[in-house]
């Protein structure tokens, strides 16, 4: 079945049932055409929440998909393909969260959402790429501290001890993402070179040279947002984040041009997901095994730190 005969399948067995399709910008482009909602993990944690429908489909990474069953307990949520899963949450255990806490009394800890449900559940916050600074000048305001736990992203909490001039004790320091922080400053420099009139944009997963040789740094819904609102006579974008935002923008923006600040920037765990896996769970909406369920104990305490962001961010 070609492309364009799946994508109307899907679309047609979506009106015929309660669900609703969530995608992360990373995800293969004619997935994102056929979703309901687009957004980065911020916008859809909020979207997730706010769900009317008895069936979520989440096409992203398994985190994401976590944090929309821990604010919909009474929903289905259904992830693709159950393999798709972020690396970078495996740097931190609750153990570990545990220990650092045990190190740093009295000190806040901020957990990246892209973590484990388990980890959330040790955390007083969460936050995304969107909020970190935000979250972290608010959460050690609110327990009178100069410092925070931060994980397990180090660059993102290097990124947010930057700008909030409160420090973040990484949990773990080498905590990171591997598609962000393959971008050298040689890799941006050189693209730069090639494209000296381009704006560069980064992800705040990047490494800090990475972030401060570019022009604007932001999640992946910030990035859209400054292309969207992006001044006439600004015509071309070095983007330093995952190729399917890139193709996003191409699609929506198509009078500007862009290039990928390296060759090969592909979460291969966010490619996971299909059309075919997708019309599959439509014909098979109480397919346990596609279905995520963080247990109750857990979610009653992880959904703690989620809701607490959403209202502070
Ligand atoms: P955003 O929240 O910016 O979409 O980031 C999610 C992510 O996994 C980045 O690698
Ligand atoms: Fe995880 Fe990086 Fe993929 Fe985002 S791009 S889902 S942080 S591995």
């Amino acid at each position: 079945m070609n492309v364009k005969h799946l994508q109307d399948e899907i679309l047609k067995l979506k009106s015929q049932n309660d669900v609703i399709i969530l995608a992360h910008y990373y995800q293969p482009i004619e997935i994102q055409e056929i979703a309901d909602f687009l957004g980065d993990s911020l916008k859809l944690s909020r979207t997730a929440k706010e769900a009317s429908t008895e069936y979520i489909i989440f096409a992203g990474v398994d985190f994401m998909a976590e944090t929309a069953s821990i604010l919909n307990q009474d929903k289905h949520v259904l992830i693709p393909n159950p393999e798709s899963c972020c690396p970078m949450a495996a740097f931190l255990t609750p153990e570990k969260v545990l220990e650092f806490k045990k190190n740093f009394p009295k000190t806040p800890t901020v957990v990246y959402v892209n973590s484990t449900a388990t980890v959330k559940a040790e955390s007083d916050i969460c936050c995304t790429s969107a909020n970190a600074v935000n979250i972290v000048k608010k959460i050690s305001k609110e327990f009178e501290v100069n410092k925070v736990l931060f994980g397990p992203d180090a660059n993102l909490g290097d990124y947010a001890e930057q700008f909030s001039k409160i420090k973040t004790i990484k949990m773990p320091p080498e905590g990171h993402c591997y598609v962000h922080s393959q971008i050298s400053i040689e890799d941006i420099r050189a693209t730069k070179n090639q494209y000296p009139n381009a704006k560069v944009l980064v992800h705040p997963e990047c490494i800090r040279e990475v972030r401060e040789f570019a022009d604007f740094v932001g999640s992946t819904s910030q990035m859209y947002n400054r292309i969207k609102n992006a001044s006439s006579d600004e015509h071309e974008f070095i983007i330093g984040t995952e190729i399917g935002l890139l193709e996003r923008m191409s699609q929506d923006f198509p009078d500007k041009k862009y290039y990928l600040a390296k060759e090969k920037l592909i979460c291969y765990n966010m490619k996971k997901h299909n059309l075919e896996l997708i019309k599959y769970l439509l014909e098979n909406l109480d397919d346990k095994f596609h279905e995520v369920k963080v247990p109750s104990e857990i979610a009653k305490k992880a959904i703690q730190p989620i809701e607490k962001m959403l209202l502070y961010s």
